[in-house]
């Protein structure tokens, strides 16, 4: 499973690229927002940063304008994957972008498994299902991976990558992993929880008294 952060913090993305687990970057207009930088001074520098797609979102709800955005954000790095929210016109852009372009493209904001349908049929590289959003009002975030998994499963022709956004927790990716999605987008945080376990520390501690007590040392 593929590991992307989610983030526009360049700070952050650099600090885990240097992890070498970090395989993609995706940014939203919020997240942008939160840094208060120029965004395509921004998503430059995360494509400068991080060899994966680099995640940019059009602003535009119409699917002209759309293009128009996406041409200009295409252009910032050849590892910038122009991102469309699932809308009749986000999918009209996702189409001529993924078919004609021959671009990558991350269809976001995706809530069910024919939204997801739609989205592979209109080319896309990743469909991205929010989950915790999902999950904040009572809904089953993880079950719609589940089917959109089966969905895909059924359609081999489709090649749309299940890109798990809106992700909160360590479970998140756990579920993920076991269900099969091909990608899950990290806020920092999570990313760097993955690693972590009480008995992991607790265990190093142990050895490393141990080892003192021995009064050896390797080098
Ligand atoms: O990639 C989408 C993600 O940024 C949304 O996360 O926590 O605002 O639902 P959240």
């Amino acid at each position: 499973m593929k590991f992307f952060v989610d983030t526009a913090d360049i700070e952050a993305i650099a600090d885990l690229a240097a992890t070498g687990m970090v395989d993609g970057v995706t940014t939203n207009p919020s997240l942008v927002a939160k840094t208060g930088r120029d965004f395509k001074e921004v998503v430059g520098e995360i494509c400068q940063v991080v060899d994966g797609p680099v995640s940019a979102e059009v602003t535009a709800t119409d699917a002209a304008t759309m293009l128009k955005e996406a041409d200009v954000l295409a252009k910032i790095a050849d590892n910038v994957a122009i991102k469309v929210p699932l809308t009749w016109d986000g999918l009209k852009a996702c189409r001529v972008i993924s078919k004609d372009w021959g671009r990558e493209v991350n269809v976001t904001l995706c809530f069910s498994p024919m939204q997801a349908l739609l989205a592979a049929k209109a080319g896309a590289s990743y469909i991205s299902p929010f989950v915790g959003r999902l999950d904040d009002i009572g809904e089953d975030g993880m079950g719609l991976i589940e089917e959109i998994r089966a969905v895909y499963d059924n359609y081999p022709a489709l090649d749309t990558e299940i890109l798990v956004a809106s992700a909160r927790h360590v479970s998140h990716v756990r579920d993920s992993a076991l269900i099969g999605a091909d990608v899950i987008t990290l806020p920092p945080n999570v990313l760097r929880q993955l690693a972590g376990h009480p008995l992991t520390d607790k265990g190093l501690a142990a050895f490393l008294d141990d080892w003192a007590k021995t009064g050896q040392s390797i080098l």
